[in-house]
Protein backbone atom coordinates (compact mmCIF):
# COMPACT_ATOMS: atom_id res chain seq x y z
CA UNK A 1 0.00 0.00 0.00
CA UNK A 2 1.33 3.48 -1.14
CA UNK A 3 2.60 5.76 1.78
CA UNK A 4 0.34 8.81 1.82
CA UNK A 5 1.79 11.92 2.26
CA UNK A 6 -0.37 14.77 3.44
CA UNK A 7 2.31 16.58 4.11
CA UNK A 8 3.69 16.95 0.63
CA UNK A 9 0.32 17.98 -0.95
CA UNK A 10 -0.09 20.63 1.30
CA UNK A 11 3.59 21.79 0.47
CA UNK A 12 2.78 21.64 -3.36
CA UNK A 13 -0.14 23.53 -3.46
CA UNK A 14 1.21 26.37 -1.41
CA UNK A 15 4.48 26.02 -3.71
CA UNK A 16 2.21 26.23 -6.46
CA UNK A 17 0.68 29.64 -5.59
CA UNK A 18 3.69 31.03 -4.45
CA UNK A 19 5.54 30.47 -8.18
CA UNK A 20 2.76 31.13 -10.46
CA UNK A 21 1.77 27.75 -11.33
CA UNK A 22 -1.61 27.50 -9.58
CA UNK A 23 -4.11 29.64 -7.93
CA UNK A 24 -7.26 28.92 -6.57
CA UNK A 25 -10.45 30.73 -8.95
CA UNK A 26 -12.08 33.94 -7.94
CA UNK A 27 -9.76 33.98 -5.08
CA UNK A 28 -10.52 37.86 -3.88
CA UNK A 29 -14.08 36.28 -3.46
CA UNK A 30 -12.84 33.38 -1.63
CA UNK A 31 -12.21 31.38 -3.93
CA UNK A 32 -14.68 28.96 -5.97
CA UNK A 33 -14.80 25.11 -5.28
CA UNK A 34 -12.56 23.03 -6.83
CA UNK A 35 -12.11 25.54 -9.71
CA UNK A 36 -8.44 26.44 -10.21
CA UNK A 37 -6.69 29.11 -12.31
CA UNK A 38 -3.20 28.59 -14.13
CA UNK A 39 -0.66 30.99 -13.61
CA UNK A 40 2.10 32.31 -15.80
CA UNK A 41 4.09 29.35 -14.87
CA UNK A 42 1.62 26.49 -14.51
CA UNK A 43 -0.11 27.51 -17.82
CA UNK A 44 3.33 27.03 -19.85
CA UNK A 45 4.02 23.68 -18.18
CA UNK A 46 0.35 22.57 -18.79
CA UNK A 47 1.13 23.77 -22.45
CA UNK A 48 4.25 21.21 -22.82
CA UNK A 49 2.49 18.83 -21.10
CA UNK A 50 -0.06 18.91 -23.99
CA UNK A 51 2.32 18.91 -26.49
CA UNK A 52 3.76 16.03 -25.46
CA UNK A 53 0.57 14.57 -25.71
CA UNK A 54 -0.58 15.89 -28.84
CA UNK A 55 2.45 14.76 -30.81
CA UNK A 56 2.75 11.39 -29.70
CA UNK A 57 -0.74 10.96 -30.72
CA UNK A 58 -1.20 13.28 -33.81
CA UNK A 59 2.83 13.12 -35.14
CA UNK A 60 4.70 9.91 -34.02
CA UNK A 61 1.75 7.72 -33.98
CA UNK A 62 0.93 7.48 -38.15
CA UNK A 63 -2.86 6.77 -38.27
CA UNK A 64 -4.55 9.09 -35.53
CA UNK A 65 -5.78 12.90 -36.37
CA UNK A 66 -7.12 15.60 -34.19
CA UNK A 67 -10.03 17.82 -33.77
CA UNK A 68 -11.16 20.42 -31.60
CA UNK A 69 -15.04 20.26 -30.81
CA UNK A 70 -17.36 22.38 -29.38
CA UNK A 71 -18.22 22.06 -25.69
CA UNK A 72 -22.44 22.93 -26.33
CA UNK A 73 -23.45 20.19 -28.34
CA UNK A 74 -26.76 19.08 -28.84
CA UNK A 75 -28.52 17.99 -25.74
CA UNK A 76 -29.65 14.10 -27.46
CA UNK A 77 -26.13 13.68 -27.39
CA UNK A 78 -25.73 13.20 -23.73
CA UNK A 79 -29.25 10.93 -23.49
CA UNK A 80 -27.59 8.38 -26.19
CA UNK A 81 -24.00 8.57 -24.44
CA UNK A 82 -26.18 7.52 -21.42
CA UNK A 83 -24.77 10.05 -19.81
CA UNK A 84 -28.29 11.48 -18.55
CA UNK A 85 -29.56 8.49 -17.09
CA UNK A 86 -25.78 6.92 -15.57
CA UNK A 87 -23.87 9.30 -14.98
CA UNK A 88 -24.37 9.54 -11.51
CA UNK A 89 -22.46 9.18 -7.71
CA UNK A 90 -24.40 7.69 -4.85
CA UNK A 91 -24.37 10.72 -2.62
CA UNK A 92 -24.78 10.41 1.36
CA UNK A 93 -25.19 13.18 4.06
CA UNK A 94 -23.77 12.79 7.76
CA UNK A 95 -26.88 14.71 9.52
CA UNK A 96 -23.94 15.37 12.62
CA UNK A 97 -21.50 16.83 10.71
CA UNK A 98 -23.20 17.74 7.99
CA UNK A 99 -20.69 16.46 5.25
CA UNK A 100 -21.38 15.17 2.04
CA UNK A 101 -19.46 11.66 0.60
CA UNK A 102 -20.07 9.66 -1.74
CA UNK A 103 -20.70 6.51 -0.45
CA UNK A 104 -18.96 4.14 -3.12
CA UNK A 105 -16.03 5.90 -2.30
CA UNK A 106 -16.66 5.56 1.53
CA UNK A 107 -17.16 1.72 1.14
CA UNK A 108 -14.19 1.81 -0.63
CA UNK A 109 -12.10 3.09 1.91
CA UNK A 110 -13.31 0.96 3.92
CA UNK A 111 -12.10 -2.32 2.15
CA UNK A 112 -8.69 -0.10 1.51
CA UNK A 113 -8.50 -0.20 5.56
CA UNK A 114 -9.57 -4.29 5.51
CA UNK A 115 -6.94 -4.59 3.04
CA UNK A 116 -4.48 -2.83 5.47
CA UNK A 117 -4.96 -5.21 8.14
CA UNK A 118 -4.13 -8.07 5.55
CA UNK A 119 -0.87 -6.58 4.87
CA UNK A 120 -0.33 -6.10 8.58
CA UNK A 121 -0.57 -9.76 9.13
CA UNK A 122 1.34 -10.85 6.11
CA UNK A 123 3.98 -9.13 7.22
CA UNK A 124 4.02 -9.78 10.86
CA UNK A 125 3.97 -13.41 9.58
CA UNK A 126 7.20 -12.79 7.51
CA UNK A 127 8.90 -11.91 10.25
CA UNK A 128 7.83 -14.88 12.18
CA UNK A 129 9.08 -17.18 9.63
CA UNK A 130 11.59 -15.38 7.72
CA UNK A 131 13.36 -17.13 4.69
CA UNK A 132 10.68 -20.15 4.87
CA UNK A 133 7.64 -17.57 4.53
CA UNK A 134 5.55 -18.61 1.83
CA UNK A 135 3.21 -15.78 1.14
CA UNK A 136 0.74 -17.29 -1.22
CA UNK A 137 0.30 -20.43 1.22
CA UNK A 138 -0.07 -18.30 4.06
CA UNK A 139 -2.50 -15.92 2.38
CA UNK A 140 -4.47 -19.02 1.32
CA UNK A 141 -4.93 -20.71 4.87
CA UNK A 142 -4.60 -18.37 8.07
CA UNK A 143 -7.60 -18.37 8.89
CA UNK A 144 -8.27 -14.95 9.89
CA UNK A 145 -6.74 -13.72 6.90
CA UNK A 146 -9.29 -15.84 4.99
CA UNK A 147 -11.55 -13.79 6.63
CA UNK A 148 -10.71 -10.49 6.00
CA UNK A 149 -10.43 -11.71 2.21
CA UNK A 150 -13.95 -13.08 2.44
CA UNK A 151 -15.24 -9.79 3.71
CA UNK A 152 -14.03 -7.67 1.16
CA UNK A 153 -14.94 -10.48 -1.48
CA UNK A 154 -18.54 -10.21 -0.72
CA UNK A 155 -18.68 -6.66 -0.05
CA UNK A 156 -17.47 -6.06 -3.29
CA UNK A 157 -19.68 -7.85 -5.08
CA UNK A 158 -22.61 -6.35 -3.23
CA UNK A 159 -21.34 -2.88 -4.42
CA UNK A 160 -20.98 -3.99 -7.67
CA UNK A 161 -24.45 -5.14 -7.69
CA UNK A 162 -25.72 -2.05 -6.36
CA UNK A 163 -24.39 -0.13 -8.40
CA UNK A 164 -25.02 -1.51 -11.36
CA UNK A 165 -28.58 -1.64 -10.61
CA UNK A 166 -28.87 1.55 -8.94
CA UNK A 167 -29.72 0.26 -5.06
CA UNK A 168 -29.16 3.17 -3.17
CA UNK A 169 -31.13 1.30 -0.44
CA UNK A 170 -28.42 -1.97 -0.73
CA UNK A 171 -25.94 0.65 -0.76
CA UNK A 172 -27.16 2.15 2.49
CA UNK A 173 -27.35 -1.38 4.18
CA UNK A 174 -23.57 -2.76 2.52
CA UNK A 175 -22.34 1.13 4.95
CA UNK A 176 -23.92 -0.24 7.85
CA UNK A 177 -22.78 -3.76 7.69
CA UNK A 178 -19.44 -2.48 7.38
CA UNK A 179 -19.97 -0.23 10.40
CA UNK A 180 -18.91 2.90 8.43
CA UNK A 181 -18.43 6.41 10.47
CA UNK A 182 -17.78 9.61 9.21
CA UNK A 183 -13.95 10.20 9.50
CA UNK A 184 -15.28 13.99 10.93
CA UNK A 185 -17.97 12.93 13.36
CA UNK A 186 -17.36 9.59 14.33
CA UNK A 187 -21.04 9.04 13.79
CA UNK A 188 -23.15 6.19 11.61
CA UNK A 189 -26.07 8.82 11.34
CA UNK A 190 -26.35 8.90 7.79
CA UNK A 191 -29.04 9.94 5.35
CA UNK A 192 -30.50 7.76 2.68
CA UNK A 193 -28.51 7.16 -0.40
CA UNK A 194 -29.20 9.31 -3.00
CA UNK A 195 -28.49 9.55 -6.90
CA UNK A 196 -26.63 12.32 -8.34
CA UNK A 197 -26.46 13.25 -11.67
CA UNK A 198 -22.76 15.38 -12.31
CA UNK A 199 -23.43 17.06 -15.65
CA UNK A 200 -23.73 20.65 -15.19
CA UNK A 201 -26.38 22.12 -17.70
CA UNK A 202 -27.65 25.80 -18.88
CA UNK A 203 -29.53 27.34 -21.50
CA UNK A 204 -29.49 28.06 -25.01
CA UNK A 205 -31.49 30.43 -26.43
CA UNK A 206 -32.65 34.33 -25.70
CA UNK A 207 -36.64 33.60 -24.77
CA UNK A 208 -37.31 31.73 -21.78
CA UNK A 209 -40.17 29.62 -24.02
CA UNK A 210 -37.66 28.73 -27.09
CA UNK A 211 -34.83 28.08 -24.46
CA UNK A 212 -33.37 24.62 -24.58
CA UNK A 213 -31.45 22.67 -21.55
CA UNK A 214 -28.01 21.89 -22.88
CA UNK A 215 -25.30 20.28 -20.93
CA UNK A 216 -21.45 21.39 -20.32
CA UNK A 217 -19.98 18.02 -21.33
CA UNK A 218 -19.03 15.76 -18.59
CA UNK A 219 -16.17 14.69 -21.38
CA UNK A 220 -14.70 14.88 -24.69
CA UNK A 221 -15.10 11.81 -26.05
CA UNK A 222 -18.49 12.21 -27.42
CA UNK A 223 -17.01 15.25 -29.67
CA UNK A 224 -15.20 12.61 -31.32
CA UNK A 225 -18.17 10.20 -31.67
CA UNK A 226 -20.28 12.62 -33.24
CA UNK A 227 -17.53 13.53 -36.07
CA UNK A 228 -16.49 9.98 -36.48
CA UNK A 229 -17.79 9.93 -40.58
CA UNK A 230 -16.50 13.76 -41.19
CA UNK A 231 -13.58 12.75 -39.95
CA UNK A 232 -13.05 8.81 -41.73
CA UNK A 233 -14.38 10.26 -44.94
CA UNK A 234 -13.02 13.89 -45.23
CA UNK A 235 -9.39 12.97 -44.28
CA UNK A 236 -9.86 9.41 -46.25
CA UNK A 237 -8.80 7.12 -42.84
CA UNK A 238 -8.90 3.49 -43.39
CA UNK A 239 -9.65 1.67 -40.12
CA UNK A 240 -7.76 1.13 -37.45
CA UNK A 241 -7.10 5.11 -36.72
CA UNK A 242 -7.88 7.04 -34.59
CA UNK A 243 -9.13 10.62 -33.41
CA UNK A 244 -7.37 12.59 -30.60
CA UNK A 245 -8.81 16.46 -28.90
CA UNK A 246 -7.83 18.31 -25.73
CA UNK A 247 -10.68 20.32 -24.71
CA UNK A 248 -12.57 21.27 -20.82
CA UNK A 249 -14.87 19.00 -19.75
CA UNK A 250 -16.93 19.68 -16.61
CA UNK A 251 -18.16 17.43 -13.89
CA UNK A 252 -20.22 18.74 -10.51
CA UNK A 253 -18.39 16.26 -8.36
CA UNK A 254 -19.59 15.85 -5.08
CA UNK A 255 -16.65 15.81 -3.13
CA UNK A 256 -14.09 17.66 -4.83
CA UNK A 257 -11.01 17.67 -2.73
CA UNK A 258 -7.41 17.12 -3.17
CA UNK A 259 -7.03 20.16 -5.23
CA UNK A 260 -6.17 19.70 -8.99
CA UNK A 261 -7.07 16.32 -8.79
CA UNK A 262 -10.81 16.14 -8.25
CA UNK A 263 -12.21 19.63 -9.96
CA UNK A 264 -15.22 20.51 -11.46
CA UNK A 265 -13.88 22.42 -14.65
CA UNK A 266 -10.88 20.82 -15.66
CA UNK A 267 -9.40 19.08 -19.09
CA UNK A 268 -9.03 15.71 -20.59
CA UNK A 269 -6.61 14.36 -23.46
CA UNK A 270 -8.76 12.01 -25.24
CA UNK A 271 -8.10 9.65 -28.18
CA UNK A 272 -10.52 6.77 -29.31
CA UNK A 273 -9.19 4.63 -31.79
CA UNK A 274 -11.59 2.80 -34.48
CA UNK A 275 -11.23 -0.96 -34.87
CA UNK A 276 -12.13 -3.93 -36.64
CA UNK A 277 -15.18 -5.86 -34.11
CA UNK A 278 -13.04 -8.85 -32.89
CA UNK A 279 -9.82 -7.52 -32.75
CA UNK A 280 -10.54 -5.12 -29.86
CA UNK A 281 -8.59 -6.95 -27.69
CA UNK A 282 -5.41 -6.80 -29.45
CA UNK A 283 -5.97 -3.09 -29.52
CA UNK A 284 -6.66 -2.61 -26.28
CA UNK A 285 -3.37 -4.73 -25.21
CA UNK A 286 -1.28 -2.50 -27.89
CA UNK A 287 -3.04 0.99 -26.31
CA UNK A 288 -1.87 -0.52 -22.71
CA UNK A 289 1.48 -0.65 -23.47
CA UNK A 290 1.81 2.18 -25.57
CA UNK A 291 0.25 4.68 -22.86
CA UNK A 292 2.82 2.81 -19.84
CA UNK A 293 5.37 3.61 -22.06
CA UNK A 294 4.94 7.38 -22.98
CA UNK A 295 4.34 8.00 -19.43
CA UNK A 296 7.87 6.30 -18.44
CA UNK A 297 9.67 8.05 -20.77
CA UNK A 298 8.66 11.40 -19.21
CA UNK A 299 10.71 10.30 -16.38
CA UNK A 300 9.15 10.70 -12.74
CA UNK A 301 9.98 7.11 -12.34
CA UNK A 302 8.85 4.14 -13.39
CA UNK A 303 8.29 2.27 -10.04
CA UNK A 304 5.26 5.59 -9.70
CA UNK A 305 2.81 3.95 -12.30
CA UNK A 306 0.76 0.77 -11.76
CA UNK A 307 -2.30 -0.86 -13.94
CA UNK A 308 -5.41 -1.11 -12.16
CA UNK A 309 -8.34 -3.65 -13.65
CA UNK A 310 -11.47 -2.55 -13.18
CA UNK A 311 -13.78 -4.83 -11.67
CA UNK A 312 -17.45 -3.04 -11.84
CA UNK A 313 -17.03 -2.23 -15.86
CA UNK A 314 -19.34 0.95 -16.83
CA UNK A 315 -22.00 0.43 -19.16
CA UNK A 316 -20.39 0.87 -22.05
CA UNK A 317 -17.59 -1.52 -21.78
CA UNK A 318 -15.81 -4.92 -21.87
CA UNK A 319 -12.27 -4.11 -20.82
CA UNK A 320 -11.33 -1.17 -18.57
CA UNK A 321 -8.11 -0.65 -16.54
CA UNK A 322 -6.65 2.85 -14.51
CA UNK A 323 -2.89 3.96 -15.45
CA UNK A 324 -2.65 4.83 -11.32
CA UNK A 325 0.09 7.13 -10.23
CA UNK A 326 1.79 7.16 -7.00
CA UNK A 327 0.38 10.74 -5.80
CA UNK A 328 1.13 12.86 -2.24
CA UNK A 329 -2.50 10.88 -1.37
CA UNK A 330 -1.25 7.32 -2.55
CA UNK A 331 -1.53 5.36 -5.79
CA UNK A 332 -4.82 6.99 -7.70
CA UNK A 333 -6.42 6.83 -11.33
CA UNK A 334 -4.07 8.87 -14.18
CA UNK A 335 -5.65 7.49 -16.86
CA UNK A 336 -8.54 5.48 -18.23
CA UNK A 337 -7.85 2.85 -21.12
CA UNK A 338 -11.73 1.28 -21.97
CA UNK A 339 -12.93 -1.02 -24.60
CA UNK A 340 -15.83 0.58 -25.15
CA UNK A 341 -17.17 -2.12 -27.98
CA UNK A 342 -19.39 0.01 -30.31
CA UNK A 343 -21.59 0.74 -28.37
CA UNK A 344 -21.36 4.54 -28.43
CA UNK A 345 -21.57 5.14 -32.34
CA UNK A 346 -24.65 2.52 -32.68
CA UNK A 347 -26.49 4.38 -29.81
CA UNK A 348 -25.67 7.47 -31.71
CA UNK A 349 -26.93 5.77 -34.73
CA UNK A 350 -30.34 5.03 -33.06
CA UNK A 351 -30.89 8.53 -31.18
CA UNK A 352 -30.22 10.77 -34.80
CA UNK A 353 -31.50 8.08 -37.59
CA UNK A 354 -28.01 8.41 -39.40
CA UNK A 355 -25.77 5.84 -40.56
CA UNK A 356 -22.49 5.83 -38.41
CA UNK A 357 -20.80 2.85 -40.30
CA UNK A 358 -17.50 2.50 -41.86
CA UNK A 359 -17.34 0.94 -45.22
CA UNK A 360 -14.65 -1.48 -45.96
CA UNK A 361 -13.62 -1.77 -49.52
CA UNK A 362 -11.52 -4.90 -48.69
CA UNK A 363 -14.42 -6.98 -47.48
CA UNK A 364 -17.06 -4.85 -49.46
CA UNK A 365 -18.76 -4.48 -46.07
CA UNK A 366 -19.99 -1.94 -43.71
CA UNK A 367 -19.89 -2.32 -40.02
CA UNK A 368 -20.08 -0.12 -37.41
CA UNK A 369 -16.25 -0.03 -35.74
CA UNK A 370 -15.40 -0.89 -32.07
CA UNK A 371 -13.83 1.41 -29.94
CA UNK A 372 -10.24 1.83 -27.54
CA UNK A 373 -10.09 4.44 -25.56
CA UNK A 374 -7.33 6.10 -23.92
CA UNK A 375 -8.39 8.90 -21.67
CA UNK A 376 -5.97 10.80 -19.24
CA UNK A 377 -6.82 14.21 -17.08
CA UNK A 378 -4.39 17.05 -17.99
CA UNK A 379 -4.56 18.39 -14.70
CA UNK A 380 -4.17 15.12 -13.02
CA UNK A 381 -1.39 14.59 -15.39
CA UNK A 382 0.07 18.20 -13.95
CA UNK A 383 -0.33 17.18 -10.41
CA UNK A 384 1.70 14.40 -10.56
CA UNK A 385 4.86 15.74 -12.74
CA UNK A 386 4.23 18.67 -10.26
CA UNK A 387 3.91 16.96 -6.95
CA UNK A 388 6.65 14.13 -8.11
CA UNK A 389 9.49 17.19 -9.30
CA UNK A 390 9.20 18.98 -5.54
CA UNK A 391 12.61 18.28 -3.50
CA UNK A 392 13.53 20.00 -0.75
CA UNK A 393 17.03 19.49 0.02
CA UNK A 394 19.77 20.72 2.71
CA UNK A 395 23.05 22.49 1.01
CA UNK A 396 26.66 21.37 2.34
CA UNK A 397 26.73 25.36 3.20
CA UNK A 398 23.69 24.25 5.74
CA UNK A 399 21.22 26.40 3.55
CA UNK A 400 17.69 25.07 2.23
CA UNK A 401 16.68 24.69 -1.17
CA UNK A 402 13.70 24.11 -3.03
CA UNK A 403 13.74 22.70 -6.38
CA UNK A 404 11.20 21.28 -9.13
CA UNK A 405 13.44 18.33 -11.13
CA UNK A 406 10.78 18.90 -14.14
CA UNK A 407 11.61 17.06 -17.01
CA UNK A 408 13.42 19.74 -18.90
CA UNK A 409 11.21 19.46 -22.16
CA UNK A 410 8.52 20.20 -19.80
CA UNK A 411 9.98 23.53 -17.53
CA UNK A 412 8.28 26.46 -18.29
CA UNK A 413 11.72 27.74 -18.62
CA UNK A 414 14.27 25.91 -20.19
CA UNK A 415 16.98 28.53 -19.88
CA UNK A 416 17.56 32.39 -17.82
CA UNK A 417 20.29 34.67 -18.87
CA UNK A 418 21.82 36.38 -15.75
CA UNK A 419 24.34 39.23 -16.49
CA UNK A 420 26.37 38.82 -12.87
CA UNK A 421 25.82 42.50 -12.33
CA UNK A 422 23.81 45.13 -13.96
CA UNK A 423 26.70 47.17 -14.92
CA UNK A 424 29.69 46.86 -17.07
CA UNK A 425 27.90 45.79 -20.43
CA UNK A 426 26.73 42.83 -19.10
CA UNK A 427 23.18 43.31 -19.24
CA UNK A 428 23.74 44.18 -23.07
CA UNK A 429 25.60 41.20 -23.52
CA UNK A 430 23.04 38.92 -21.81
CA UNK A 431 20.46 40.86 -24.19
CA UNK A 432 22.28 39.70 -26.94
CA UNK A 433 22.34 36.07 -25.82
CA UNK A 434 18.71 36.17 -24.63
CA UNK A 435 17.78 37.18 -28.02
CA UNK A 436 19.36 34.39 -29.84
CA UNK A 437 17.93 31.67 -27.85
CA UNK A 438 14.69 32.79 -27.17
CA UNK A 439 13.15 32.02 -30.46
CA UNK A 440 13.75 28.25 -30.09
CA UNK A 441 13.54 27.78 -26.44
CA UNK A 442 11.49 29.51 -23.38
CA UNK A 443 13.74 32.28 -22.18
CA UNK A 444 14.11 33.91 -18.79
CA UNK A 445 15.81 36.93 -18.38
CA UNK A 446 16.44 38.78 -14.52
CA UNK A 447 19.55 41.41 -13.23
CA UNK A 448 17.87 41.88 -9.74
CA UNK A 449 19.43 40.35 -7.07
CA UNK A 450 22.44 38.66 -5.78
CA UNK A 451 23.15 36.05 -8.27
CA UNK A 452 22.42 32.98 -5.39
CA UNK A 453 18.98 34.50 -5.39
CA UNK A 454 17.96 34.25 -8.71
CA UNK A 455 19.62 30.36 -9.18
CA UNK A 456 16.76 29.94 -6.75
CA UNK A 457 14.41 31.23 -7.75
CA UNK A 458 15.40 29.43 -10.96
CA UNK A 459 15.33 26.25 -9.03
CA UNK A 460 11.78 27.27 -7.56
CA UNK A 461 10.04 27.21 -10.95
CA UNK A 462 12.34 24.01 -12.55
CA UNK A 463 14.72 25.87 -15.05
CA UNK A 464 16.93 23.43 -16.24
CA UNK A 465 20.04 25.93 -16.90
CA UNK A 466 21.21 29.34 -15.67
CA UNK A 467 23.78 30.65 -18.07
CA UNK A 468 25.94 33.56 -16.74
CA UNK A 469 27.34 36.67 -18.13
CA UNK A 470 30.19 37.99 -16.28
CA UNK A 471 33.76 40.17 -17.47
CA UNK A 472 34.98 37.17 -18.94
CA UNK A 473 32.13 36.77 -21.23
CA UNK A 474 32.75 39.57 -22.91
CA UNK A 475 36.34 39.20 -23.54
CA UNK A 476 36.54 35.42 -24.62
CA UNK A 477 32.21 35.05 -25.52
CA UNK A 478 32.19 32.27 -22.77
CA UNK A 479 29.60 31.91 -20.06
CA UNK A 480 28.82 29.92 -17.18
CA UNK A 481 26.06 27.05 -17.51
CA UNK A 482 24.64 26.06 -13.94
CA UNK A 483 22.51 23.07 -13.95
CA UNK A 484 18.94 22.90 -11.41
CA UNK A 485 19.63 19.16 -9.74
CA UNK A 486 23.54 19.13 -9.44
CA UNK A 487 24.23 22.98 -9.02
CA UNK A 488 27.21 22.25 -11.42
CA UNK A 489 28.73 24.82 -13.33
CA UNK A 490 30.79 24.41 -16.45
CA UNK A 491 32.56 27.56 -18.52
CA UNK A 492 30.91 26.71 -22.19
CA UNK A 493 31.43 28.69 -25.31
CA UNK A 494 27.90 31.20 -26.11
CA UNK A 495 27.95 29.83 -29.36
CA UNK A 496 28.05 25.60 -27.76
CA UNK A 497 24.48 27.22 -25.89
CA UNK A 498 21.97 26.43 -28.47
CA UNK A 499 23.34 22.66 -29.39
CA UNK A 500 23.36 21.90 -25.15
CA UNK A 501 19.53 23.13 -24.68
CA UNK A 502 18.34 21.30 -28.24
CA UNK A 503 20.22 18.14 -26.66
CA UNK A 504 18.85 18.47 -22.52
CA UNK A 505 15.53 20.38 -23.36
CA UNK A 506 14.01 19.68 -26.78
CA UNK A 507 10.77 18.31 -27.22
CA UNK A 508 11.80 15.75 -29.71
CA UNK A 509 14.58 14.02 -27.49
CA UNK A 510 11.30 13.15 -25.00
CA UNK A 511 9.46 11.76 -28.20
CA UNK A 512 12.17 9.95 -29.17
CA UNK A 513 12.96 8.24 -25.62
CA UNK A 514 9.53 6.50 -25.91
CA UNK A 515 10.79 3.12 -26.85
N1 LIG B 1 -14.22 9.40 -21.72
C1 LIG B 1 -13.94 8.57 -20.64
C2 LIG B 1 -13.84 9.29 -19.36
O1 LIG B 1 -14.16 10.46 -19.27
P1 LIG B 1 -13.15 8.99 -16.85
O2 LIG B 1 -12.41 7.87 -16.19
O3 LIG B 1 -14.41 9.45 -16.26
O4 LIG B 1 -13.37 8.52 -18.36
C3 LIG B 1 -10.96 10.14 -17.65
O5 LIG B 1 -12.17 10.25 -16.97
C4 LIG B 1 -9.86 10.88 -16.93
O6 LIG B 1 -10.25 12.23 -16.71
C5 LIG B 1 -9.53 10.34 -15.55
O7 LIG B 1 -8.60 9.28 -15.62
C6 LIG B 1 -8.94 11.55 -14.86
O8 LIG B 1 -7.57 11.68 -15.16
C7 LIG B 1 -9.68 12.70 -15.49
N2 LIG B 1 -10.75 13.18 -14.60
C8 LIG B 1 -11.99 12.66 -14.44
N3 LIG B 1 -12.70 13.37 -13.55
C9 LIG B 1 -11.90 14.39 -13.16
C10 LIG B 1 -12.06 15.49 -12.26
N4 LIG B 1 -13.20 15.71 -11.62
N5 LIG B 1 -11.01 16.35 -12.07
C11 LIG B 1 -9.85 16.16 -12.74
N6 LIG B 1 -9.65 15.14 -13.60
C12 LIG B 1 -10.65 14.27 -13.82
Amino acid sequence: MAQQDDNLLKKVVSHAKEYGFIFPSSEIYDGLGAVYDYGQNGVELKNNLKEYWWRFMTQVQDNIVGIDSAIFMHPTIWKASGHVDAFNDPMVDNKDSKKRYRADVLIEEALDKIQEKIDKEVEKAAKRFGDSFDKVMFVSTNPRVQEYVKKINEANERLKNAMSSSDMASMKQLMTDLEIADPVSGTRNWTDVRQFNLMFSTEMGSIAEEANKIYLRPETAQGIFVNFLNVQKTGRMKIPFGIAQIGKAFRNEIVARQFIFRMREFEQMEMQFFVKPGDEMNWYAFWKEQRLKWHHALGLGSENYRFHDHLNLAHYANAACDIQFNFPMGFKELEGIHSRTDFDLKSHEKYSGKKLQYFDTESNQSFIPYVIETSIGLDRLFLATLSSAYKEEKLEDGSDRVVLSIPPALAPHKVAVLPLVKKDGLPEKAETILHDLKFEFSSYYEDKDTIGKRYRRMDAIGTPYCVTVDHQTLQDDTVTIRHRDTMQQDRVAVASLRDRLAEDCSMVSLLKNIK
